[in-house]
């Protein structure tokens, strides 16, 4: 019985077209591999061609798109990629982040060109990729259970650490966002969610906080696991919830 839910959770995740940004290194990464692994269809992005090169090398049948999610001018561009390598979307994954400036300064100290830095890439980012590959989330919506945006968190959005202004700040407000657009899209079968991985061992990790103990900190991988089920789960759920608001007469 379990090992058939397990199975089922597994299944949901076949055939999926995920987009993830930031495909190139630590979560990303690990994102990549895990939703191939699962048999999904992956594009991602990220802004160093070799980085995205080498990716696409080591991962058969991953779509490697080169932008930059701060930049206006790369959204559009960037969707259609996607919508072209994939042929339509029903996952976004939100991933891609900046930090700000390093070593983590206090907000008084802090620039104004690089609080906007990190506000165009973690939150406007997310926002105007999100709104520009919207139809092509309610068309899976509409031809299949549902679809999903996953934004990624942190616990800076929720606790006011000293020192993490900017990027608490930006992470803050791709949370309250999600959870309002989330309100807006649920009737367009349209699910939005913001997750916390957690404290992991990655080179913005290391950015952030250099003298952490590294080999205490979660694996990457651990947390695109939880992210993977995370969606699967809610997409079975969705597949369980439009099978329930189909008539008697055409079931
Ligand atoms: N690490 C942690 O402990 C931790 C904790 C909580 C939350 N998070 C969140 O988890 C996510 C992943 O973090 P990570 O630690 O895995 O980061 P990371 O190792 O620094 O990887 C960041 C990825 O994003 C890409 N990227 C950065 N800016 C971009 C942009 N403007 N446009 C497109 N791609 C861009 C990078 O490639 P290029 O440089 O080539 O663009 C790279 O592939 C982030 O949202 C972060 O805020 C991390």
């Amino acid at each position: 019985m379990h090992a058939n839910s397990e199975d089922d959770v597994f299944r949901q995740l076949h055939g999926l077209r995920v987009a993830i940004t930031g495909g190139t290194s630590g979560l990303g990464l690990a994102l990549v591999e895990e939703f191939l692994d699962r048999g999904a269809q992956v594009a991602f992005v990220a802004r160093r061609r070799e980085g995205v090169a080498e990716v696409v090398h080591e991962h058969a049948g991953a779509h490697g798109i080169v932008g930059d999610v701060s930049r206006k001018d790369d959204i559009h561009p960037i969707a259609i990629q996607i919508l072209a390598a994939l042929g339509g979307l029903d996952v976004l994954i939100n991933n891609a982040s900046n930090l700000g400036p390093s070593p983590l300064a206090l907000l008084a100290d802090t620039e104004c060109e690089d609080l906007e830095r990190v506000l165009a890439t973690n939150l406007l980012g997310p926002f105007r990729l999100t709104k520009a590959l919207l139809g092509a989330l309610a068309s899976s919506a509409r031809e299949g259970p549902g679809a999903v945006v996953l934004n990624v968190s942190s616990d800076a959005a929720i606790s006011a650490y000293p020192r993490w202004g900017a990027y608490g700040t930006s992470k803050a407000a791709l949370h309250h966002l999600s959870r309002i657009w989330n309100e807006e899209l649920t009737a367009e079968g349209i699910a939005v969610m913001s997750l916390d991985p957690g404290d992991m061992d990655t080179p913005m990790h290391a950015l952030a906080v250099p003298e952490v103990d590294r080999t205490q900190l979660k694996r990457p991988e651990t947390a695109a696991r939880e992210f993977a089920d995370a969606v699967a789960k809610l997409v079975a759920f969705m597949n369980r919830s439009s099978e329930k608001m189909v008539p008697e007469s055409v079931q």
